[in-house]
């Protein structure tokens, strides 16, 4: 084999067969015995390298890398809105100095390239003047592509036929994901803050998304039967940081009295234990739901954080 057909060939390798290590590295043990004596030290090389991880890029990841890039050309660098009075306001008031890093709009080797630039930071300086610095607490508003892979490629079950209802899809990351990574029949967004409804709907219209995904500009307090109907519900940190604790707690009571289908799909950051323990809303987790127990071993390319991965849970309706 030449050098480009045997580095396709060991990508191919791990990315389609789904292999355990110890049969994947059999496998590329004997892929590589075939690799011509000439090819065999650039093959090597490029298998140490950041080339090799280009061919795990598909299209549609490099679809949803598009969309990220022209979302920051429209939005500000912390990817908030100044009619998001509410969430600015619940930031200011955080212990830690944090900063907003969308991850969807700013994958990991982007954050690193602009720290090198100057132009982010992951540390503040403790006292002002000094070398004395701590880390900043980052919040991403958005799941990551390594995320939105995982999610639809490794935590849920085949969408054909099924609606999905992302609750508060803000960029609609998880809607476009889900386009890009699913069969499911429906994508529903439903957000409440009219900019970032106009910003999908660009979005949707420029990529022809229309057939499968659309976008409501509403409280999810007023979507009943939407949630009754619906497959598979995403919660991504969703009201913490966006409502009042008066209003996180009628917004959960309203989705645990919509959400009864039997065998619905409920994903959630954080765990619905952490969101709820800290609310008194009186819903019975165990009466309500049965947690899915999630593989969070997975590789999706370099960006791969397993740390991020095991915040997401998998639920299903009793
Ligand atoms: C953390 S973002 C989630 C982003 C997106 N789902 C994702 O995973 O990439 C939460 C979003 O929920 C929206 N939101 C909060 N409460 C809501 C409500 N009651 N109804 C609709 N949207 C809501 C906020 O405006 C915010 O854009």
């Amino acid at each position: 084999m030449h050098l480009p057909s045997a580095l396709c060939a060991c990508a191919w390798l791990l990315r389609e067969l789904h292999m355990d290590l110890q049969s994947a590295l059999c496998a590329l043990r004997s892929l590589l015995g075939g690799v011509s004596a000439r090819a065999l030290p650039g093959v090597l090389h490029t298998l140490r390298g950041d080339a090799f991880e280009d061919l795990f890029q598909c299209n549609e990841d490099a679809v949803l890398r598009n969309i990220a890039g022209e979302l920051r050309e429209a939005l500000p660098a912390e990817a908030m809105l100044s009619s998001e009075h509410q969430a600015m306001q619940k930031m200011q008031q955080s212990f830690e100095p944090t900063v907003h890093v969308d991850s969807f709009l700013y994958e990991d080797t982007l954050i690193d390239q602009l720290c090198e630039e100057g132009r982010m930071s992951r540390h503040y300086c403790l006292s002002c003047g000094s070398q004395q610095t701590a880390p900043l607490g980052f919040i991403s508003h958005s799941f990551s592509l390594v995320e939105l892979k995982f999610l639809f490629q490794h935590a849920l079950p085949d969408l054909s036929g099924k609606t999905l209802v992302d609750i508060g899809s803000r960029l609609g990351a998880v809607l476009f994901g889900g386009f890009l990574y699913s069969s499911a029949a429906q994508l529903i967004g439903v957000e409440m803050n009219a900019e970032f409804c106009e910003l999908q709907g660009k979005i949707i219209n420029k990529y022809h998304f229309n057939d499968r995904i659309q976008v409501l500009h509403a409280d999810i307090c007023t979507q009943a039967s939407l949630l009754q109907d619906a497959d598979v519900i995403v919660l991504n940190n969703v009201f913490e940081y966006f409502l009042d604790e008066d209003a996180q707690i009628s917004a959960w009571t309203f989705i645990n009295s919509c959400v009864c289908k039997m065998g619905a799909l409920l994903v959630t950051v954080p765990a619905l234990e952490e969101s709820l323990g800290k609310l008194q809303t009186g819903i019975d987790l165990n009466h309500w739901v049965e947690e899915v127990q999630l593989d969070y071993n997975v590789y999706l390319g370099a960006d791969t954080d397993s740390e991020a991965l095991q915040n997401i849970h998998l639920y299903r309706v009793r």
